[in-house]
């Protein structure tokens, strides 16, 4: 069984017997890890995601989550000691807390294309794909504004302190530069000028974005001054990215993913995987190649000029799981 895949899910109306809900994966092009030190990072949500289909059960003190395929087949509940993994256990809770007594008697039924802990976003693609299938389910509005702070509540259950990149861009879809200070939060919807087409190579589950953004905020407090450059200078190099995508000099930019994936090593969140997928790729003649998200593991994201599934095809052949990827099509 699989969730529908061609339905519109837009189209539910209020207090359905079932109602469905979408969120897109994302990547992040530029500025991961540097954005949570208040500099600017580039993320879009691509042509994969969480379905999810909200109904209701009696007495259930759920709510029950049902997974086809989320990394795991099976159920889970808001349950310390029950059965599935704790950190989805300890989201459900948080997910009856945010929306009330009412989500105690839902079946949440929830189906993914997305890989996880690989840095593709599906933690909040799962957090913005509940919150959005029960809303739709209860006939009450969920604006944009809402959507988003929910869903950083949930993130915050997977992710600790997250810089808030990876539910902002799901919740907006589209491409997005992203920045945020003690002050403010900057978010600049960008529109690239030409089509932007990725190879994804995976080279595994990384260990989590909490754990790798403590760690390396251990190294920095014993370097300031030195990682505070090297995260001023991703902050550069995205500036230099979004006028590239803007101006489509696909080229240039995927040269200044080579920088940053080179900086990004520097801080110490890259691993010899993520190195190899990146000079298959580059190899192969992609424009540029990084890794994406957290690192320490997860995905590498090679960006291409024309079709991406030779180097799909040279990272399989590696022993590297793979697949295309482009902006989603809203
Ligand atoms: O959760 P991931 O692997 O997509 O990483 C998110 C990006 C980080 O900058 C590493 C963390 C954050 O909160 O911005």
């Amino acid at each position: 069984m699989t969730l529908n895949q061609n339905r519109n899910y837009s189209d539910v109306t209020a207090m359905a017997d079932v109602a469905f809900s979408y969120a897109p994966a994302k990547i992040i092009l530029g500025g991961e890890h540097a954005v949570v030190y208040g500099q600017s990072a580039l993320a879009l949500a691509i042509d994969r995601g969480v379905r999810v289909a909200v109904s209701r059960v009696s007495h259930a003190n759920g709510p029950i989550l049902r997974a086809i395929n989320l990394g795991f087949v099976g159920e889970v509940r808001p349950d310390p000691q029950g059965q599935g993994p704790k950190v989805l256990r300890e989201a459900l809770s948080k997910l009856r807390e945010l929306i009330g007594a009412d989500a105690q008697d839902l079946l949440i039924t929830v189906d993914s294309d997305v890989p996880v802990g690989c840095g593709l976003g599906s933690s909040a693609a799962l957090s913005v794909a509940l919150l959005r299938g029960i809303h739709r389910f209860f006939g009450r509005n969920l604006s944009k504004e809402n959507e988003a702070e929910l869903a950083l509540d949930l993130e915050k259950i997977f992710h600790g302190n997250p810089s808030g990149i990876d539910h902002t861009v799901i919740s907006a879809g589209g491409l997005i530069c992203y920045k945020r200070s003690e002050q403010k939060l900057l978010i600049d919807h960008i529109s690239p000028g030409r089509k932007l087409k990725f190879a994804i190579g995976m080279a595994g589950q990384h260990a989590g974005t909490a754990r790798a953004v403590s760690a390396l905020k251990e190294r920095s407090r014993r370097h300031p001054d030195i990682y505070g450059r090297i995260f001023s200078t991703i902050g550069d190099v995205v500036e230099q990215m979004k006028f590239c995508v803007q101006e489509g000099k696909l080229a240039a930019l995927g040269e200044l993913m080579d920088v940053n994936q080179g900086l990004l090593n520097s801080l110490g969140v890259s691993t010899p995987k993520l190195e190899a997928l990146c000079s298959i790729a580059r190899e192969r003649g992609a424009l540029g190649a990084k890794l994406t998200g957290a690192g320490g593991g997860g995905a590498v994201i090679a960006l291409v000029d024309d079709d991406p599934q030779y180097i799909v095809e040279a990272f399989q052949a590696a022993g590297y799981m793979a697949f295309a990827t482009e902006l989603e099509k809203v």
